[in-house]
């Protein structure tokens, strides 16, 4: 198994480690960044994320490392940040 340590740099700029096969939603509360839900099945789009500059739909994705080992997320779409 492989126990390389992906490091992930969110939106509010607060970086975490996490393993290939975590899933985003832990990662991300880990950083105290919420990506929002809708669906949870992969269809609506909510959870949307850029992974260097990849779209990423993190409810039915898990981080994968890259030939670069630092994964930056922004958001596709911000409608949480707006207000
Ligand atoms: S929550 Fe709907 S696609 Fe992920």
């Amino acid at each position: 198994m492989k126990k390389s340590k992906i490091k992930i740099q969110w939106p509010n700029n607060k970086e975490t480690y996490a393993s290939e096969g975590d899933d985003w939603f832990s990662s991300a509360e880990k950083a105290g960044f919420e990506i929002p839900t809708g669906c949870l099945t992969g269809s609506c789009g909510a959870c949307e994320i850029d992974v260097n500059g990849e779209t990423v739909r993190a409810c039915v994705s898990y981080i994968k490392s890259r030939k670069r080992s630092l994964l930056k997320v922004s958001l596709t779409t911000d409608p949480f940040w707006e207000n």
